[in-house]
C-alpha cells in the first residue's frame, strides 16, 4: 500500500467529545493522513483539541469556512497558522481583497516566524445549495457556472485550492489548468454505504479518476462497526485507484 494513498485520506471527525476524537485519532492516525475539525468538534471542545492532534504529529484540516471581513478573516488566518493546521478554508463568496489578504498574511507570518504555511482552500457553494436556493440569493447561473467562477476567483486570489463536491472535479479541472491546484472532495460513498444526508456521491475510486487530491470521509468510517477496518477499505480503494492512473 503506497503512503500516497494513505495521504490521500482525511478523516472528518465529526463528533462532540475530545475524548471520542482522540480515540479516534489514536485509532486510525497510522490509516488516514489528515483529520478534519470541523464546527461541531472546535464548538463543543475549542481549539485545544486542535492542539493535542498537531503534538502528537497529526495533520488537521481546520474546516470552519470563515466568512467576514477581510480583517477578520486573515486574522483567523492567522490564528490558525499558530495552532499548526495543515489546510484550513474560508468562503471563496467573502469576496477578493478577503482572499487575498487571508492568503498574504498566512504566508507572511509562516515566513517571518519560521512557521509551517497551511493550505487555504476556498469553499465555493455549498453542496447543499440547489438552483432553487441559489436565485433566492441572487444567483441565476448554473451551479456548476458557479463553482468554476468561485475556484478561477480564488486562484487568482492566490489560494491553493478549493472544497468541491465530486461532480464538479471535472469542470474545476478544466477552468484551473495548475494541476498543483488543491480539490478536496466530501460526499465520498461506496455502493453499499447510505448516502445519509449527501445527494450527490462518488466512490472513493471516482472521485481519484476524476482528479481530487484529499477525500473527506466522515460517517462511512465513523458509524462502521470497525473504523480501522472502513478506513482501510477505503484507502485500498484510493491505492487500486492511483495505480491504475499510473503509466504502463
Ligand atoms: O459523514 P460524511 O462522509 O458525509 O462527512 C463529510 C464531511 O464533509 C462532513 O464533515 C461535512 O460537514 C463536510 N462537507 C460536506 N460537504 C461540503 C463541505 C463539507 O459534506 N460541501
Amino acid at each position: 500500500m503506497s503512503t500516497n494513498a494513505k495521504d490521500k485520506l482525511i478523516v472528518a471527525l465529526d463528533v462532540d467529545s475530545a475524548a471520542r476524537a482522540l480515540d479516534l485519532f489514536a485509532a486510525l492516525r497510522d490509516v488516514a493522513g489528515m483529520f478534519k475539525i470541523g464546527s461541531q468538534l472546535f464548538t463543543a471542545t475549542g481549539p485545544d483539541i486542535v492542539r493535542q492532534i498537531v503534538a502528537k504529529g497529526g495533520r488537521v484540516f481546520l474546516d470552519l469556512k470563515f466568512h467576514d471581513i477581510p480583517k477578520t478573516v486573515a486574522a483567523a488566518g492567522i490564528a490558525a497558522t499558530r495552532l499548526g493546521v495543515s489546510i484550513f478554508n474560508v468562503h471563496a463568496s467573502g469576496g477578493a481583497e478577503m482572499l487575498k489578504r487571508t492568503a498574504d498574511a498566512v504566508a507572511e507570518l509562516a515566513d517571518r516566524e519560521g512557521l509551517a504555511r497551511p493550505k487555504v482552500i476556498a469553499v465555493t457553494l455549498l453542496t447543499s445549495l440547489d438552483p432553487a436556493s441559489l436565485k433566492q440569493l441572487g444567483i441565476n447561473e448554473e451551479p456548476r457556472a458557479a463553482v468554476a467562477r468561485l475556484a478561477r476567483l480564488a486562484a487568482d486570489c492566490g489560494l491553493d485550492g478549493v472544497v468541491a463536491s465530486p461532480r464538479e472535479i471535472g469542470v474545476i479541472r478544466q477552468t484551473i489548468s495548475e494541476r498543483e491546484f488543491l480539490i478536496v472532495t466530501p460526499g465520498i460513498r461506496s455502493s453499499h454505504d447510505p448516502s445519509d444526508d449527501q445527494k450527490r456521491t462518488l466512490t472513493a475510486a471516482g472521485a481519484i479518476t476524476a482528479g481530487t487530491d484529499y477525500l473527506v470521509v466522515g460517517r462511512p468510517i465513523l458509524n462502521a462497526e470497525d473504523p480501522v477496518a472502513a478506513a482501510r477499505k477505503v484507502v485500498a480503494e484510493i491505492d487500486g485507484s492511483l495505480r491504475s492512473l499510473e503509466p504502463k
